[in-house]
Order: structure tokens, then C-alpha cells, then sequence
């Protein structure tokens, strides 16, 4: 394939201290996956990486909750995280964690290479200190109000409502998050990231794309307009990779300092893995373009901070587009995993079947402003969306062949003027989808692609095949032969072009228009895959079901 594109799809790693929900779900992980299933299916080469954000104070905080090692909370979780994605089919090429060797090289090598370039300094901080435990407390063990927008509960490192990085100093009546004490200010010596520095050079960078969301864009670009201070990256605490110089063996590198380097050390591990070690250099070189998936309150960390560390250590490619999302809400409420206000993934998927919610969280997706998950809205648009309209109208071709056309598919005779335009409008839709997926505009694409469900039912109905399979001339049995080919070869559309969103409906669906191979297999190429007359179809099974309330209760 000469122009075969190479698509590092990067998803944000999350915190291996709790499980994921479904806000999570839809800010990144599917998305994403929809991204890299479509790049994969046109051919071209794709990379898709994450892992576990296993450092910092989330997860010391989470072991000393349930009075064990961080170690051991972190391998929990990452293994639910990496049952949940097999579950979902969230399809990823290497989903790591940042605890491994390798993760803690390229992290001191990064470390290093912005030392020796000048963008890494040394020097004296002032940090929260409790005169009780002898000890610094670091971000999350603190908290105050936020100087930017009042917000009484900031954290030491964001305020999780303006979404405003913060130190620890800027935080007004700092206290222990952990025994609410009062703290005092003391000085200890830290290494800093000289983010003044590439200020001009990230303005003139971001306002050139374009091609950007308008809220990652702008809200970025007023971050730089508000003006940057350089950032201390490293802790007081024992939990994340060490310092790679002499005298600093009791600090450790701030998790988000060492957590936005996961993409490109989880890219040389799966490098690594498939033998050729330099294959990661493809995505991160040259012409090779990066996507990073995550919810809003990560914009900063990928507009920002990690494009500086990109710049100031040299070669690498900056993030092509950062299609963040806003925020899913539950019932009208802000998901909160402290609050206990969410759903679950994994206990979703050990009663339910992926692909509906895959499907109802795509719709609702919070692309440009935040959206609402409620029961009764999945419930909707399982039975009246998933259910039918395209379940039913693939079924109802399907059964109407195989009993009436001996178990086959039928062949297509003379074409009428509107099944030629509902092929028409299928060829069209291919295009269609695409353009909106290669521009991360999952619900646009999700929305045409339905539209092509509703006109092939629509055509179904005016053309009553039934009604012509029961008259015994010759003349009506080849019609209504040519009216379902021209809907199977619909519904053989709607097969890849929802693929992306229903991975596990294609492959069955696939399979049950008759075709031995992976949808996989097939491409983004519908007109070269045709169904064929003759071919003869298995006992057709319904792709999804009704849902009753009732059920959800249990
Ligand atoms: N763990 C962070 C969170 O859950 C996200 C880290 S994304 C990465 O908010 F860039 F650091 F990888
Ligand atoms: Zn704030």
C-alpha cells in the first residue's frame, strides 16, 4: 500500500486507583477505538497505546485507603481495566502500565536529554509541609480553594472546576486532605520545567491548527494568553521513577511528568514486542500523525505540557489533534468516582451486551458540549434506534431470503429508479462517514450512517417484497428478488460502515450475509466486497434485542 498512513491513536492512561465508568468510557476509550478501527479498516497503519497511570499520589492514597501497597492496588486494577477493554472491545495495540522498566528509562532518558537542553532547572521551592507527620504533602493530599474561580475544594495540582493546573502555594487555607490539618510552608529543592520558555513558540503552534475542536483550541490558546509558569516536576514521596542523579534518591518524578512520556515509552515497548525496534520511530517521525483521546480536564497536559517536553527534547513529532471531549453526565449529575455517582464499566458489560452500549454512549457522545446518560434514554435508542432500525431491517431481509430464495441470496435483476438511488445514497454514505471519522466527528458519522438504515427500511416498505413473493408470475418474484439484493447489499453497507462503532454486529453480521472471511478483511471498500447472488446464507439469527425496563433492575 503506497499511501498507507501511520495513526498513533494515544489514549489517556488511567489512574490504576479505582474502576472505570462509563464518563471515562466515552471522554477517551471509545472514541478512540472508533478511530483506530476506522484507520485500520482503510488500510492504513495504526498504533494504539495506553496503560495505566500507576504513580503519584492517586495511587498511594487509594493503598493506604484499603492498607495496602500501591503495588498491589495498581495490578488490580490494571487487570480489571485490561478485562474491560477485552469485553468492549477496546482495541488496543499495547495497553501497559508506567511501572515497568522500560516506562522508567524513557522517562530519566526524556529527563535528562531537557536537562542537557536547558529546559529543565534546579531550584528552591516552598511546598506544603505538616509539622505533624514530619512530612511534605504533595497535590492530591492537599487541598484549599482555588485563587482562580473559588472553587473550595481544588486539589494542589488542578481545580477540578476551572481546570486550571495549580501549585500547591497558589491554593488559599491549604489543609490535609487526609487529617484536615492546618499546614505551614517549608522549603525543599526541586527541579522545574521551563514552560516560559516555549510559550511564543506553542501560541504560534496551536493557532495554526485549525483542524482543532474550537474548545480544545481556544481553551488552550487562553491558557497561553493567561500566561505559563515553569512547573515543578519532581515530589517528595517514595512512590513513582526516580531521579537519574546523585543526591536525590528521596524525590521522584511528578506522575504527570512521567505519565504523558507513557505514549512514547508504551510505543518503544510494543516497538520492541514485534521485533523491530526502531518501528515506533514510523509514528513518531516524519509524516507520521498522532491523535490523543481524553476528557476535557486533561486539555492542558496535551496541548501544553507535554508538546514542551516534545519541543525542548527534539525530534518528535507534536500531536496532530487532541479531540477531547467534554463530560458525560449520569442523570443530570457530574459523574464522581469519590461520590460513588456512577456506572460502571465492568459491571455493565457482566450483564449486557457490548455493542448496544457502545453504540448508545456514541450517539450521546459529549463532543462539543456535555451530554446526558440516563437508563431510560439507553433503553430508547436500544429499541427504537438499534433494534428497529437496523436490527430489524437486517433480519427481515435476511429471513425473507432465506426462506423464499432457498436459502440464498437472490439475484438482482433490472434496477428501479429508487433502489437505484439507495445504492447511490450507500456509495455516498461511504464517503460521507469517512470524511466525518478521518475528522473525529463520531456522531456525524454515527448519524449518516443510521440515515442509510432509514432509507433502506423506507425502501423496503414502499417495495412490499412480500406482497410480490406471493403472486406466482415470474415477472413478480424477480422483483421482489432484485428489491431484497438491493437491501442486503445495503445492509452489506451498513456492515462497515458500522463497524467502527459495532465491531462484534459486523463480524456477525458478516457472517451471516454468507462471507467466510473477518469483516476485518473486507476494508473500507464496500462496491469491491458485493454480496454475491447464489451465495448461500446461514439460519439468520437477530442481531440485537429489546430491552425491558424490568430487566435493568435486577
Ligand atoms: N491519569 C490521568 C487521569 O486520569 C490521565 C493521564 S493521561 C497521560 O486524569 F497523559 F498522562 F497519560
Ligand atoms: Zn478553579
Amino acid at each position: 500500500m503506497g499511501n498507507q498512513e501511520k495513526i498513533l491513536v494515544s489514549v489517556a492512561w488511567p489512574y490504576a486507583n479505582g474502576s472505570i465508568h462509563l464518563g471515562q468510557t466515552i471522554g477517551a476509550y471509545l472514541p478512540a477505538d472508533i478511530f483506530a478501527r476506522f484507520h485500520r479498516m482503510k488500510g492504513n497503519a495504526v498504533l494504539m497505546v495506553s496503560g495505566s497511570d500507576t504513580h503519584g499520589t492517586p495511587v498511594v492514597l487509594e493503598a493506604e485507603k484499603q492498607k495496602t501497597t500501591p503495588e498491589k492496588i495498581f495490578q488490580l486494577y490494571h487487570n480489571e481495566f485490561l478485562e474491560n477493554w477485552k469485553q468492549l472491545g477496546i482495541s488496543f495495540d499495547l495497553f501497559t502500565t508506567t511501572h515497568t522498566k522500560n516506562h522508567e528509562e524513557v522517562v530519566q532518558d526524556l529527563f535528562l536529554k531537557l536537562l542537557e537542553n536547558g529546559f529543565i532547572y534546579k531550584d528552591v521551592m516552598t511546598l506544603p509541609y505538616s509539622e505533624k507527620d514530619k512530612r511534605f504533602l504533595a497535590d492530591r493530599y492537599v487541598e484549599g480553594t482555588c485563587p482562580h474561580c473559588n472553587f473550595e475544594s481544588a486539589r494542589g495540582d488542578q481545580c477540578d472546576n476551572c481546570g486550571r493546573t495549580l501549585d500547591p502555594i497558589e491554593l488559599i487555607d491549604i489543609k490535609s486532605r487526609i487529617s484536615g490539618d492546618a499546614l505551614v510552608f517549608k522549603e525543599t529543592e526541586h527541579f522545574f520545567l521551563a514552560l516560559t520558555k516555549f510559550e511564543k513558540q506553542l501560541y504560534t503552534w496551536i493557532e495554526k491548527n485549525k483542524h482543532w475542536k474550537p474548545n480544545v483550541r481556544n481553551f488552550s490558546l487562553k491558557f497561553l494568553e493567561g500566561g505559563l509558569k515553569d512547573r515543578a516536576i519532581t515530589r517528595d514521596i517514595e512512590w513513582g521513577v526516580p531521579v537519574p542523579l546523585d543526591g536525590y534518591e528521596d524525590k521522584r518524578i511528578y506522575v504527570w511528568f512521567d505519565a504523558v512520556i507513557g505514549y512514547l515509552s508504551a510505543s518503544i515497548e510494543w516497538s520492541s514486542q514485534t521485533g523491530n525496534k526502531s518501528k515506533w520511530e514510523d509514528f513518531w517521525k516524519g509524516d507520521g500523525k498522532s491523535y490523543y483521546f481524553m476528557g476535557k480536564d486533561n486539555i492542558p497536559f496535551h496541548t501544553i505540557i507535554w508538546p514542551s517536553m516534545l519541543i525542548g527534547s527534539g525530534d518528535l513529532n507534536l500531536p496532530y489533534d487532541v479531540p477531547a471531549n467534554e463530560y458525560l453526565n449520569l442523570e443530570g449529575l457530574k459523574f464522581s468516582t469519590s461520590r460513588g455517582w456512577a456506572i460502571w464499566l465492568g459491571e455493565y458489560l457482566s450483564k449486557f451486551e457490548p455493542d448496544p452500549l457502545r453504540y448508545v454512549l456514541s450517539a450521546n457522545m459529549p463532543e462539543i458540549r456535555d451530554t446526558d446518560f440516563s437508563w431510560d434514554e439507553y433503553i430508547r435508542r436500544n429499541n427504537d434506534e438499534l433494534v428497529a432500525t437496523y436490527g430489524n431491517l437486517v433480519h427481515r431481509v435476511l429471513s425473507l431470503s432465506y426462506r423464499s430464495f432457498d436459502k440464498k441470496i437472490p439475484e438482482c435483476g433490472e434496477l428501479n429508479e429508487s433502489g437505484e438511488s439507495l445504492l447511490k445514497l450507500a456509495r455516498d454514505s461511504m464517503e460521507k462517514v469517512s470524511e466525518e471519522l478521518t475528522n473525529c466527528r463520531f456522531k456525524s458519522a454515527l448519524t449518516i450512517a443510521m440515515g442509510l438504515a432509514q432509507a433502506a427500511n423506507k425502501f423496503l416498505n414502499d417495495e412490499e417484497p412480500w406482497h410480490k413473493l406471493k403472486s406466482t408470475d415470474i415477472e413478480g418474484q424477480r422483483d421482489a428478488a432484485t428489491t431484497l439484493w438491493v437491501v442486503l447489499s445495503v445492509v452489506n453497507c451498513l456492515k462497515i460502515l458500522l463497524y467502527p462503532f459495532l465491531p462484534f454486529s459486523s463480524e456477525k453480521l458478516h457472517k451471516l450475509l454468507g462471507f467466510e472471511d473477518l469483516v476485518t478483511d473486507v476494508g473500507w471498500n464496500w462496491s469491491a466486497n458485493q454480496i454475491i447472488s447464489g451465495t448461500s446464507l446461514p439460519k439468520p439469527k437477530v442481531l440485537f434485542v429489546k430491552i425491558e425496563r424490568e430487566e435493568l433492575d435486577t
